[in-house]
């Protein structure tokens, strides 16, 4: 036999590896007639996978200029379908699960972050424990018991003798993350039982416990980001594995058993998986990531309520009126000596100027990704008429705060806060909003929509009102510098929920009785 014919299926089967590697590497893949406009980055497999994460938002902008209201961009081996106009929205998140699957997507993530291994019902049971402890009804009962939480965190020592008229300074950020993540987690896992210390013990503990947690939580919260894009250098990978066993362990079901008052959200999650068959240490990780879900967004969009409110004394005025005026008609005032006033679900369902002051915090702050894994190949219907062309594989996704949020069609000089945006002249919400003369649906999505928004808005809305209604009660406050800016965004968590900002702005605040 010649050489030639010895190496010949050696050479053959090389050929083969380095045609297929390219084929992986989605060398090949070419836009068919009826697909949408198809930028496969310069980078081979990666494609835009670096500039996404750098900004996201800068990104998406970048392309919808590019290839108009919908392409597909090449990101780290996935086929990314982008659909920017908000018109088009609707047939996307109505599709059925046969063509467009959620939880392809969040298993993968939940398995990575969270180590949580999801298991067929997870969704189903979420959706159906939240509709009855989050919304409605059962949002009286949270209501109550955030209410009881945070006035254990922010006015414990009002009318001690020492000191309580003092100024306090903070970072902003800190403090309204650290007050509305503690209320928060102790309203949902529950408090610390008063029969074992007495109840001034047991309200102590709770205190420094969901000190030490929050404390923790930020460290993890800052490695997210990466964690989620699995980029986190060896040192970090350490410490992120380090804060994931300590969360399992601190709200491990052994030990948020032995709590009372824990909410029927939380303690419904743990019944039905128990009953499923669930191995306890499955259940410990399934806490940890619902901890995250309800506490990671909630603290930042306080802040930058709070601060908004600061910088547009217009909105403080409007919002301060609501919240006296609501008081007054219960026949509640604040004064020395008197009791905690009892801010119930009924007085917070009487305030539209919150409600628009709130809508519009999160219009300029929440900015998830929407994603969906595709199930077959199937079509994309647009407003505009045309039809599109997706492959099975690929993955369809909204990015609401360039296409929707910041549209200055839909909401003009969208980079400016305007608490009354979300209200109508006669005072009623405001929900009619439009382009191209057409009326948009979907005209802000800091939930999310369809089967994924988040179950926990109308709680996470509520909370966002009862901290403001409390802080406005029971405090002075104001900037250390009243001129500094509202900081930038920190480009590092765009698609994660509710942004963060680049620094921290110093604020001062105290007792007013
Ligand atoms: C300002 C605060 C909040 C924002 C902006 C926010 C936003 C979101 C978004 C965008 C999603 C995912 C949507 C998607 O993937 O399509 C989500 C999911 C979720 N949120 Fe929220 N959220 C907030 C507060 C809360 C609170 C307070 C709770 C619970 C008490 C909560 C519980 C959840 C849960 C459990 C999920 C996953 C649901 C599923 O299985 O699909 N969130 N949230």
């Amino acid at each position: 036999m010649s050489k030639m014919a010895l190496f010949f299926p050696i050479i053959l089967a090389l050929l083969a590896s380095v045609i297929g590697g390219l084929y992986l590497l989605g060398m090949f893949r070419k836009r068919r007639s009826d697909e949408p406009p198809l930028d496969k980055g310069t980078i081979p497999w990666l494609g835009y996978a670096l500039d996404f994460r750098k900004s996201t938002s800068n990104f998406l902008q970048k392309m919808h200029k590019k290839h108009g209201d919908i392409f597909t961009v090449q990101i780290a081996g996935y086929y990314f379908t982008f659909v920017m106009d908000p018109l088009s929205f609707g047939p996307i998140i109505k599709e059925s699960k046969t063509n467009l699957d959620f939880e392809e997507f969040a298993r993968e993530l939940v398995s990575r972050v969270f180590g949580y291994q999801s298991v067929t019902h997870d969704h189903k049971m979420l959706e159906k424990s939240s509709t009855k402890h989050l919304m409605g009804d059962g949002l009286v009962v949270m209501t109550q018991a955030m209410m009881e939480n945070l006035q254990n965190l922010m006015v414990h020592n009002i009318g001690s003798s020492k000191g309580e008229r003092e100024w306090h300074q903070d970072g902003l950020f800190n403090y309204s993350y650290n007050i509305v993540f503690r209320a928060g987690y102790l309203a949902l896992y529950g408090n610390e039982p008063a029969k074992n210390k007495g109840k001034e013990k047991a309200k102590e503990f709770d205190r420094t416990h969901s000190d030490e947690l929050f404390y923790e939580f930020r460290k993890y919260d800052q490695l997210f980001p990466r964690l989620a894009y699995s980029v986190l250098p060896p040192k970090d990978k350490i410490e992120a594995e380090r804060l994931k066993r300590l969360f399992w362990n601190m709200l491990s079901v052994k030990k948020t058993l032995q709590k009372e008052n824990i909410s029927g959200w939380i303690g419904e999650q743990h019944q039905q998986r128990a009953e499923q068959g669930m191995p306890e240490h499955m259940q410990d990780r399934f806490m940890f990531l619902l901890l995250w879900a309800s506490q990671g967004n909630t603290g930042p969009a306080s802040f930058w309520f709070i601060l908004y409110l600061l910088k547009h004394p217009e909105a403080m005025r409007a919002v301060r009126e609501e919240v006296e005026a609501v008081l007054k008609e219960t026949g509640q005032e604040v004064k020395p000596g008197g009791p905690l006033i009892n801010l119930t679900r009924d007085m917070l369902m009487k305030t539209p100027v919150m409600d628009s002051a709130v809508e519009e915090t999160l219009r300029l702050t929440a900015a998830p990704v929407l994603i969906r894994a595709v199930k077959q190949d199937m079509k994309i219907k647009m407003a505009s008429g045309n039809d599109f062309s997706i492959r099975k594989g690929d993955r369809v996704a909204l990015f609401p705060y360039i296409a929707v949020q910041m549209d200055p069609e839909i909401h003009p000089e969208p980079e400016k806060y305007k608490y009354n945006r979300f209200l109508n002249e006669d005072g009623t919400k405001k929900t009619d909003f439009f382009k191209n003369g057409k009326k948009v649906k979907y005209y802000t999505m800091p939930w999310g929509a369809g089967s994924t928004i988040c179950p926990g808005r109308f709680f996470a809305t509520n909370e966002l009102k009862q901290f403001v209604f409390l802080m406005l009660t029971y405090f002075e406050f104001e900037l250390v510098n009243p001129d500094e800016e509202i900081p930038g965004i920190d480009p590092n968590r765009w698609g994660f929920g509710t942004m963060q900002p680049t620094h921290d702005v110093q604020f001062r605040y105290r007792l007013r009785y």
